[in-house]
């Protein structure tokens, strides 16, 4: 017993919690995800499953993402950023969903299925149907040899090493890292990308892992004072627009996951056609605001939510005065390119929902009725 709790000790690395530790491998994921990978200075994108079918892949009519509960956000952020930069139409679905509705599937059609742990009972199966109707398929996962890397045509591993706790963080950054990495790359080869911008891309990516460094290191302690002042509440709402939209879903499905607060993530500018209506000064609304294309339309539906006394939290860009005159609290990032903001935005909603949990004495690494992967339908 003793010898089996030390190992545990050991295994967390000095951390309380794997969900933790995990948070803060971040910058030396992403690093090992597009490590060998990625030449900057070169200005090239090597992965040997895009480079072999390349043809295949950069043809396609359209992409059809499938996964399921953090794997398929990172499917929606990499839906914005295929479609912006390679200029290929995406549909993500539920891996669930998509199995049981008799989907239109075309030949000339490419799936990418994303799984961290490669083993989901319903992911499988959307495979499997997709390759019966003659798609070609790529599998996002993380568990080298699992049975969806064996079972899809070609592949990327997001190398993100083993993810213990149930409620997923670094696949879900490397996930998009290794989506990203295939858009760049589609995107040079269709001609939708100038060689500048791709370029900058590559060395904006590249930064990314100091800066998520930096947002662990300065916002850990605020985080903190935020989860004391709001881990008693029932409901929680987060809202983010563009490229943030699937970022406040993943922020509201971590709070959901493991402190058992509902909690709902939404479009901000689909505020007004239902969400409104729950806001009073008893609602905290986690607003991701950073300076990008939708910036002064998040900050109109942050007047809004003040004026029906909601409390707003903003994650906002370094710097940032607007958003901070309105907000309870803000919670700075990096500047960035749009594209990677969900890179860093990401980072205090895992920390905020960690540490509520903590402070309501749940059990993050296994939160009750979940578990790490789903193997049956
Ligand atoms: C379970 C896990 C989630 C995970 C989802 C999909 O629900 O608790 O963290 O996002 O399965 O898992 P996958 O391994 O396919 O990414």
């Amino acid at each position: 017993q003793e010898l089996q709790l030390n190992l545990e000790q050991i295994e967390k690395g000095g951390y309380d919690h794997f969900m933790l530790k995990e948070i803060y491998e971040q910058p030396s994921a992403i690093t090992d995800t597009y490590r060998g990978r990625m030449l900057v200075d070169e200005g090239i994108i090597r992965m040997a499953g895009v480079d072999d079918n390349i043809e295949r892949i950069a043809k396609a009519k359209r992409i059809l993402i499938v996964a399921c509960g953090t794997s398929w956000h990172a499917g929606l952020v990499a839906e914005y950023i295929f479609e912006d930069l390679a200029r290929i139409p995406v549909e993500v679905e539920y891996a669930s969903e998509f199995r049981y509705r008799n989907p239109v599937i075309y030949e000339n059609d490419v799936v990418i299925a994303i799984s961290q742990s490669g083993e989901t009972a319903d992911t499988m199966a959307a495979i499997k149907l997709a390759k019966e109707k003659g798609a070609f398929v790529f599998g996002v996962c993380n568990v080298v040899g699992s049975s969806i890397s064996r079972e899809t045509h070609a592949g990327a591993y997001t190398h993100a090493g083993p993810e213990i706790g149930v409620a997923s963080t670094k696949a879900f950054t490397t996930q998009i890292t290794v989506l990203t990495l295939m858009a760049l790359k589609l995107a040079k080869y269709r001609g939708t990308i100038s060689d500048s911008d791709f370029r900058h891309h590559l060395q904006q990516l590249e930064a990314i892992p100091a800066k998520i460094a930096k947002v662990l290191e300065t916002t850990n302690e605020h985080i903190k004072e935020i989860a004391f002042k709001y881990k008693d509440v029932s409901n929680c709402l987060y809202l983010g627009r563009g490229y943030n939209f699937p970022v406040a879903l993943e922020g509201a499905l971590k709070l959901k996951e493991i402190s058992y607060i509902h909690a709902e993530g939404y479009p901000a500018a689909e505020m007004k056609h239902g969400p409104i209506a729950l806001i009073d000064e008893q609602m905290p609304v986690v607003v991701i605001a950073t300076k990008m294309g939708h910036y002064d339309k998040v900050v109109s539906n942050i007047q809004e939510i003040k004026s029906r006394k909601g409390k707003i939290i903003g994650i906002v860009t370094e710097g940032d005065t607007e958003v901070k005159e309105l907000a309870d609290y803000v919670i700075e990032v990096p500047d960035t390119i749009e594209s990677l903001t969900p890179l860093l935005t990401t980072i205090p909603m895992q920390l905020l929902s960690y540490h509520i949990a903590v402070m309501l004495d749940k059990n993050v690494d296994q939160p009750r009725n979940l578990a790490k992967s789903v193997t049956v339908e």
